[in-house]
């Protein structure tokens, strides 16, 4: 299957200070990649590499296009959407506010992706005039990904979504995900530290140790791998 998002050798930076050393990744067209990795090892880096936010090295390919050397609304027109650590939603805004801003369209296009957020999502519904900071972890989670679906891009960015949430919100969590990828048509790069949930919906994965892929397969593969399950599935 092709790919929609490719790394090549890239090195990604602050400063002089270089914490990825020139990785190979991949994305399929359609699929969903986990980056799995302990903190600290180069994941949040390596999204905000293929945004545009650190400087990098390498080439970094998106449906032909290369996204190294390009600004970062440019590579978010060009349909990847970025999900941050942290999420940032605007806290003082409410959830249909922070939903318009995400945008990018006309007013009544605009209007058509909040209906169908809200059909992902129907807590936001409910939500729509509170404020974003008023939210919980797991609704906060929900709005910054209901708000980066509204531009319909072609490849979801997600960091750490189930970051600090409850394990039963984070299945939900997942199980909207997976079914946006699904009908949505986007690609999904996933940066997790929930292992074993990652690896069974991801149908590719990588693992990332101080900034190096160390180990990339099937998810299968990964989840069958003894030193994987030792260290990062616990068991
Ligand atoms: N803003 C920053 N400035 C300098 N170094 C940073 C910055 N953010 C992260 N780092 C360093 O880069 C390395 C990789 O961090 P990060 O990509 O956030 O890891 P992960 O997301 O896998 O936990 C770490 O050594 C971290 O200390
Ligand atoms: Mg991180």
């Amino acid at each position: 299957m092709a790919s929609i998002l490719e790394l090549r050798a890239v090195k990604a930076f602050y400063g002089q200070s270089e914490v990825v050393h020139g990785i190979d990744v991949a994305v399929e067209e359609g699929g969903m990649t986990v980056l799995l990795g302990a903190n600290g090892a180069g994941k949040t880096t390596t999204l905000r590499a293929i945004c545009g936010l650190v400087k990098s090295e390498g080439e970094i390919l998106f449906a032909g296009e290369r996204l190294d050397r390009r600004t970062t609304e440019a590579i978010a027109g060009l349909g990847v959407a970025h999900v941050p650590e942290g999420r940032g939603t605007f806290v003082g805004l409410t959830v249909e506010e922070n939903l318009r801003l995400g945008g990018y369209t006309r007013l009544s296009a605009a209007r058509e992706n909040i209906q169908r957020m809200y059909g992902y999502f129907p807590i936001l519904a409910q939500r729509r005039r509170q404020q974003a900071g008023a939210l919980s972890g797991g609704e906060q989670q929900m709005l910054a990904m209901a708000r980066a679906l509204m531009m319909s891009p072609r490849l979801l960015v997600l960091d750490e979504p189930s970051f600090g949430l409850a394990p039963r919100i984070v299945e939900d969590i997942f199980t909207i995900i997976e079914r946006i990828r699904q009908e949505e048509k986007v690609s999904v790069l996933l940066v997790e530290q929930n292992a074993s949930l990652a690896l069974e919906l991801a149908d590719h994965a990588y693992l990332l140790e101080t900034g190096y892929i160390v180990t990339s397969g099937s998810a299968k593969t990964l989840a069958d791998d003894p030193q994987i399950r030792r260290s990062y599935l616990g068991y």
